[in-house]
This record gives C-alpha cells, structure tokens and sequence, in this order.
C-alpha cells in the first residue's frame, strides 16, 4: 500500500465523529512519516549545517561580529605592510593558515591531555578542537578548489617567540600557555577582519569573515579559563604577553606567515 504527499495533505487533522476510514488513513499516514523519519535516521547522513559545512559554499552569510574587544586586548594592529605582502603572497599565507588551525587543534589536544581536573576546561576545549579541525578542513578544501598542493611551510617565530616566557611551574605554566593561545586567537582574529577587507576573492573574504565569530570566541575562552584556573590576578601577565605579542608583529620579520611581523 503507498500514500503519497497529497493523499497526507488531505488527512483531517482532528476528528469528533468516529470514522472509521479516516481513522485508517490517519494511521496509515503515522506509519508512512514514522518509516520515512526511521529510514532517514538509518541511511542517509544528516546533511552539513550551514554552520559546520566542510565546503565553504554551504556557509551562513557571516554576522557582523564587535571586534573592539579584540583590538583593545592587543598591543598593535596589523601593518600595511604585512597586508600588502600577504595578498602578494597568497598561497603561502592559505598553507600557513591550514598549519595554524591544525597547531590550534593539536595545542588545545595536549592541554586537555595534560590539564585533566577541570570540567570547564575540558568542555572549552573540546569544542575548540572541533571547530579548529572543522576550520583545517574547510581550508584545505579552499586549497583543493584553488589546485594549490600542499607545501612544508616551516613555522615561524611567533608562538616560539612567545613561548619562550612561559613559566615553568605550575600552574603557572598552564596559565601562560591559555594567555598565549588567547593572543593567538585574537591575532588570528584581527589578519582575517583586516584581510578580508582589502582580498580580491569574494568568496576567500567571505569565508575570512566566517571565521571572525568562531575565533573571537575562542580568544575570550582562552582568556576566560586562564583567569577562571589561576589563584591570582592575571592582568600583568596579559600586559607582559601583549607587549611580547606586538613586538612580535610590528618588528621586522625575515620570513612571511600567518603571524608574521612586519616584513623585512
Ligand atoms: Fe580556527
Ligand atoms: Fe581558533
């Protein structure tokens, strides 16, 4: 027996006399949107949200996100400079950026190896490790549809250069390691908003502007735990960090990537 979408549009939907043949019908049609409901649950992967679509082309049209917070948490903004070279030098800031949201995923994965006491962490970070990995391979389709092969790009002295003023006792150390991953973050931020305005590619800016909503959230995370799991104020370690971060961005820098300074 099959019924078909007009016959379910002309079921009643409620009845006060006992009638018999549209009881059957509707009976029949529970069974047909219960089976139907069942077999797509079975077979069919659900289809990609608008927000967790591997191809970019799926994406919701990107919200405007504030990003005073963002600018007002770093030390300097991005120079012209570094914006130029990188629309100059534009596969090899797409392959930088494909590194970055790997090393943000596999960074957030060793602190929740390492930190396993708090919930909120955990949850925080679990979260992050799959929109990072979501971002790693939405970037990589970008490169794909782009015929841009996948190049060894070595990492620059950004994170090192941060790093390296992290303390080596606990929890101090943990504290350090949530302040850098919420610069990171914030920079991260601020080259999308400031590439996205000036990038001859449409669909490039758009998704550089996707991004801004995930990644200012994932700043204000970082940031956010690193108060929440330290005893004492972390202000004047986020003002040691911030002048670390912009001097990192405004010196001059040999090498171009994702988190460069100003080129050489
Ligand atoms: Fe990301
Ligand atoms: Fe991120």
């Amino acid at each position: 027996m099959t019924i078909n979408q007009q016959d379910l549009a002309t079921l009643p939907s409620t009845t006060n006399t006992i009638d018999s043949d549209n009881i059957e019908k509707k009976a029949i049609a529970e069974t047909v949107i219960h089976t139907e409901s069942n077999s797509v649950n079975e077979c069919v992967e659900a289809e990609p949200t608008e927000e967790d679509s591997v191809d970019i082309t799926h994406l919701r049209t990107p919200i405007k996100v504030d990003l005073s917070p963002v600018y007002d948490f770093l030390g300097a903004r991005t120079t012209q400079a570094w914006v130029n070279a990188a629309i100059e030098n534009l596969p090899l800031i797409i392959q930088d950026h494909a590194n970055c949201e790997k090393k943000a995923a596999g960074t957030a994965m060793n602190l929740i190896f390492r930190y396993e006491f708090s919930y909120d962490l955990q949850r925080k970070l679990a979260q992050l490790i799959r929109e990072e990995m979501l971002h790693y391979e939405q970037v990589l389709g970008i490169m794909n549809e782009r015929g841009q092969e996948w190049k060894y790009l070595s990492a620059g002295r950004y994170a090192k250069g941060m790093l390296k003023h992290k303390r080596t006792y606990e929890p101090a150390a943990m504290v350090d390691v949530l302040i850098i991953g919420a610069f990171i973050e914030a920079r991260s931020c601020e080259r999308f908003a400031a590439l996205a305005e000036v990038i001859d590619d449409e669909r490039l800016a758009k998704y550089y502007r996707y991004l801004l909503k995930s990644e200012s959230r994932h700043f204000e995370d970082y940031l956010a735990l690193a108060q929440s799991l330290s005893d004492e104020n972390i202000d004047e370690r986020v003002a040691f960090f911030k002048e670390v971060e912009a001097e990192l961005i405004s010196s001059p820098d040999a090498e171009l990537r994702f988190h460069s300074g100003t080129p050489a």
